[in-house]
């Protein structure tokens, strides 16, 4: 599973761009789902027809899209401003480098800073590819690039760019290897433009307009020094998630994962996370209302070009994402 992570992680796709992680996703489940298609807006949407009347039908939700940055002007010298596609952390950019859509690699630094004690804006950082003038820059205004960051393997731990939600993707391409059976019509749904505001998941949750929703994606975790105050941690199993910044996961939802990991005796950890969202909260609240619910793996340093997550917990996610699929549900 970890060459799988690694490819995965090591394709730029930032948001709106997801063609290059589409077609690695394809390649990987052709040979594993029923019919597959892509829709208006780059969903990449994988059906498994249900042999069985009694069962549900499920939309799985992991996002392609990774956060990036999208030139906004090029000055006389050719350095490039640019804004933030998705949730970005001046903090975790200067001194990083970053790759353009036609492979033009370039490195973040920022205007010189009389505070030093402060970290630059966004409106204070610039990325430089080695062009000496506007006319030899090969970037133009609109051009989108990713973070640069090779795949680390830690043994028991990941590193990598984009585990945000390439993890999640995995997660759900192992899922689809290892499930047997399901009395359910399953709709695996690898979508577009998440971070950017769920974009992907609202329009393919409308189009699947299912009976039960999960997405599939990373969380914070509470386990680094002097770190925020929440329970989850690394290696302690997937996360339930409860709530989060955009949604109350239904309660029978989350019933139902608990009730599944201790059956199955899968680890397992509540999650309330304070910031940010996920896919699920779109799937929730489309057409008329859909039971949802998330599975979250913990990741460290979220939204950095270096996020952490812990091998057995991705192990156990795949497990416990069985297990749900392969029974009946009964809320
Ligand atoms: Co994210
Ligand atoms: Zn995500």
């Amino acid at each position: 599973m970890k060459k799988l992570i690694q490819k995965l992680t090591e394709t730029f796709s930032p948001s709106g761009y997801e063609t290059a992680i589409c077609e690695v996703i394809r390649k990987e489940i052709k040979p594993l789902a029923g019919e597959i298609r892509v829709d208006a807006l780059g969903n990449l949407i994988a059906h498994k027809v249900s042999k069985s009347k009694s069962g549900l039908k499920i939309m799985l939700a992991g996002h392609m899209d990774e956060i990036g940055l999208m030139a906004t002007h090029i000055d006389e010298n050719g350095f490039i401003r640019f804004t933030g596609l998705g949730g970005i952390r001046p903090a975790a950019l200067t001194g990083g480098r970053v790759r353009f859509m036609d492979g033009t690699p370039g490195v973040i630094n920022s205007d010189r800073l009389t505070d030093l004690t402060k970290t630059p804006t966004l409106e204070q950082c610039f990325i430089d590819v080695g062009a000496s003038s506007r006319k030899d820059c090969p970037v133009k205004v609109g051009d989108v690039c990713a973070f640069e960051r090779p795949f680390l393997d830690l043994g028991n731990r990941m590193i990598a760019k984009s585990m945000d939600d390439r993890i999640g993707c995995a997660v759900m391409i192992e899922t689809l290897r290892n499930l047997k059976t399901s009395p359910h019509e399953l709709f695996f749904v690898f979508t577009t433009q998440e971070e950017v505001g769920l974009r992907g998941a609202t329009t393919s949750a409308f189009g699947v307009d299912p009976d039960l929703g999960l997405s599939v994606d990373v969380t914070g975790t509470g386990d680094t020094p002097k770190g925020s105050k929440m329970e989850v941690a690394l290696g302690k199993g997937p996360a339930v998630k409860v709530k989060d910044g955009g949604m109350l996961a239904d309660p029978r939802i989350v019933n139902w994962m608990i009730r599944t990991a201790e059956k199955a005796k899968i680890p397992y950890q509540r999650e309330v996370l304070e910031g940010g969202t996920t896919d699920a909260r779109a799937i929730q609240v489309a057409r008329a209302g859909v039971p949802a619910g998330c599975l979250s793996v913990p990741t460290r340093y979220v939204h950095s070009p270096s996020e952490m997550v812990d091998t057995r917990d991705v192990q156990n996610s795949v497990k416990l994402l069985v297990a749900l699929l392969s029974a009946p549900v009964d809320l």
